[in-house]
């Protein structure tokens, strides 16, 4: 065996990359359960990919046989249901780690320097996930696959000038047809995974190039010992290796309950309108897109006036584009001395508090009808989504934070 490693390792230096991604990559010691987050993500990453690849052996990507074909993968392949439903209710899973993972680097000042990139890297994973999602819903050819691309492609309309060919552009058809079907399951299925592991794969790189940060957002490197190690650093294998374990455990425990349980999640995973076949000439009574999207969507429709003789609609269109677009520049806008909430002031803590409770607001809001109460209420929680990075720069640098401690905490 040794002889095999040091062939390949004269080869490719495998024993260097083991070393420097694991055996002797120093992770603070203090990590908590919000580090579970970013080996669950690359789990779920892995169980999209293997499932999808399986689902795409039996699929059929037209217009004529694709709800069938998923009908048959449910009913006649051998597992079809399960992979069906490791996949569907996995998009979910998907974007419940995701979502954590970025509030935990909110909390903890991950995205501050020196880790920009990583944060960047992570923001493009999240839009080409977004767009994964998106498309990928589309495949099964049911109502709500066909009418929530319609109104999404027809977003694009809105835009002055180009709007109307773009989106012609996008869909290949006057209207959302097999056409469309074929090219989001070549984008689906082939070109946005490789995206989605080149994206992850530099990630994982900046990441490792200046370390890991933690909940106390102390700077492990500046307290070394006579050997060079981070004394507050263990090595990520096998502490972290075995330590992760534990985050899949619980995850699987939570992922198939819900998978052998409540697979739809009362249709929140997959919508009830979409066990019907796509029909163009049937709209459903209520349009709206899976709940990953919702609180952006909630936003589009929180916008209802025209401004400068462009309607609403092309409005909310920048506001749903401005609040995912705020999200990157992020490391730029918090001028705090630390980087853990734990020791930032009261202003951030509830700025902290205010977004995430109005980003889940927002995303129920998203699900349900719009009445004008509901659209009020979306709209000053709209105001407090981009109020917390508008206002960053300023109560980042007011208020008074805690001493940050040499070492980490417990
Ligand atoms: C496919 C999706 C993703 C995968 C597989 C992934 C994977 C990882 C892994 C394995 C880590 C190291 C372990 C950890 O700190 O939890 C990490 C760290 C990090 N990720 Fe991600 N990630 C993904 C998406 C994102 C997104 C969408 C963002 C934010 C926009 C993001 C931001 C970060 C940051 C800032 C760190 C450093 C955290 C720290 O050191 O405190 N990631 N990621």
């Amino acid at each position: 065996m040794n002889k095999l490693i040091n062939w390949v390792d004269e080869r490719l230096p495998v024993v260097d990359a083991w070393n420097k991604h694991l055996a002797k990559y120093y992770a603070p010691k203090n990590f908590n359960v919000w580090y579970f987050f970013g080996s669950l993500a690359m789990l779920v990453l892995v169980n999209q990919l293997v499932t999808g690849i399986w689902l795409t052996m039996s699929y059929n990507p037209s217009a004529e046989g694709a709800f069938a074909s998923v009908e048959y993968i449910m009913r006649d392949v051998e597992w079809g249901w399960l992979l069906r439903y490791l996949h569907s209710t996995g998009a979910s899973a998907f974007f419940v780690v995701v979502y954590l993972h970025m509030f935990r680097g909110l909390m903890y000042g991950s995205y501050q320097k020196p880790r920009e990139l990583i944060w960047i890297f992570g923001m493009l994973i999240y839009l080409v996930l977004m767009a994964e999602a998106f498309m990928g819903y589309l495949l099964p050819w049911g109502q709500m696959s066909y009418w929530g691309a319609q109104v999404i492609v027809n977003l694009f309309g809105a835009i002055p000038v180009i709007g109307d060919d773009l989106s012609l552009w996008i869909r290949g058809d006057y209207l959302i047809s097999g056409i469309t079907l074929n090219r989001f399951f070549a984008l689906h299925v082939v070109a946005l995974p490789i995206v989605l592991l080149g994206l992850v794969v530099l990630h994982i790189l900046a990441l490792h190039e200046v370390g890991s940060n933690n909940p106390d957002g102390i700077d492990i490197k500046k307290n070394k010992d006579e050997n060079g190690i981070p004394k507050d650093g263990i090595p990520f294998h096998p502490y972290y290796t075995v330590h992760d374990l534990l985050g899949v455990a619980v995850f699987f425990f939570v992922f198939f309950l819900v998978l052998f349980f409540f697979p739809e999640m009362g249709g929140l995973f997959l919508e009830k309108p979409n066990f019907e076949p796509a029909n163009p000439l049937k709209t459903p009574d209520h349009i709206a897109p899976v709940w990953y999207f919702t609180p952006f969507y909630a936003m589009l429709r929180a916008v209802t006036v025209d401004l400068f003789g462009l309607d609403a609609k092309f409005w909310g269109v920048v506001v749903m584009g401005a609040a995912i677009a705020i999200l990157f520049v992020l490391p730029w806008l918090d001028r705090s001395p630390v980087r853990s909430i734990r020791y930032k002031g009261w202003l951030s803590k509830i700025a902290l508090a205010i977004f995430a409770v109005s980003f889940v607001i927002l995303g129920y809001l998203g699900i349900v009808p719009a009445t004008e109460g509901r659209t009020m209420v979306a709209q000053i929680l709209t105001t407090f989504y981009f109020l917390y990075f508008i206002l960053m720069p300023f109560y980042t640098r007011m208020e008074k934070t805690k001493p940050v401690p040499e070492r980490v905490t417990g």
